[in-house]
């Protein structure tokens, strides 16, 4: 529902983990943690969540999935990964995104993709300098999307509704450019999207 507070279960404890946990947790909401240490297991969190948050390297999910394995049936699962190797390789070619990966790793989870072209540290408020970033939000399932939306107004952000899971190609080719931006251009992390609409 809208506005509800929810029960989150963060696989991955890391820049990503952290920061959106705590954004999560300031909104109200609970977050239990799971990551490789075998007292905050990822597993444990994903039986906690009513949504599992997915904030690992892309090359671990197939291991995480090995993990949790039916925990994450029928729950709305946000994929926060991209799928960039070393020195910035694209570890998928453009007809499939990791959001498509994870729906067929996690068959039976309601895939949604959000926050990947987010820095991790602006991740906590959904703004910079108050001006709220964009939180564009992909899936097949509707009622799946509009928690993940509620989620990320409740942070912050502006949630928007960008269509099926195949846009999460689009979605992740945005974290190669801001990444680049940030990094090869050298204009750092007090950087974000938001979409603008004139009427
Ligand atoms: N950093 C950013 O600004 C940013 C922004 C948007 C999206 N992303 C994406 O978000 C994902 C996470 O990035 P990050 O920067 O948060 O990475 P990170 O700081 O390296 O953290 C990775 C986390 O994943 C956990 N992990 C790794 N393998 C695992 C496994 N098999 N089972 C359970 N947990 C596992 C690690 O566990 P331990 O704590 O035990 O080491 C760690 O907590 C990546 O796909 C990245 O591309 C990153």
């Amino acid at each position: 529902m809208y506005g509800d507070r929810m029960k989150i279960g963060m696989i991955g404890k890391g820049n990503v983990g952290s920061h959106l946990g705590k954004g999560l947790i300031s909104a109200g909401n609970e977050v239990k943690f799971g990551h490789r240490d075998p007292k905050e297991s990822a597993a444990a969190a994903a039986a906690f969540g009513d949504v599992i948050i997915l904030a690992v390297p892309f090359s671990e999910v197939k291991n995480v999935a090995k993990d949790v394995s039916v925990a994450v049936d029928g729950k709305i699962l946000v994929d926060v990964t991209n799928p960039i190797g070393s020195g910035m390789s694209p570890l998928l070619g453009s007809n499939t995104s990791a959001a498509e990966e994870v729906q067929k790793l996690f068959p039976k989870a309601k895939v949604v993709k959000a926050f990947n072209y987010v820095f991790a540290k602006n991740m906590e408020k959904g703004r910079l300098n108050n001006e709220q970033l964009t939180a564009f939000i992909a899936g097949d399932d509707a009622d799946a999307k509009k928690k993940v939306m509620a989620l990320s107004k409740e942070i912050g952000f502006e949630p928007l509704d960008v269509g099926s899971i195949v846009s999460a190609r689009y979605l992740e080719s945005m974290a190669f450019l801001i990444i680049g931006l940030g990094y090869g251009m050298k204009m750092g992390q007090e950087i974000g999207f938001r979409l603008i609409k004139h009427d």
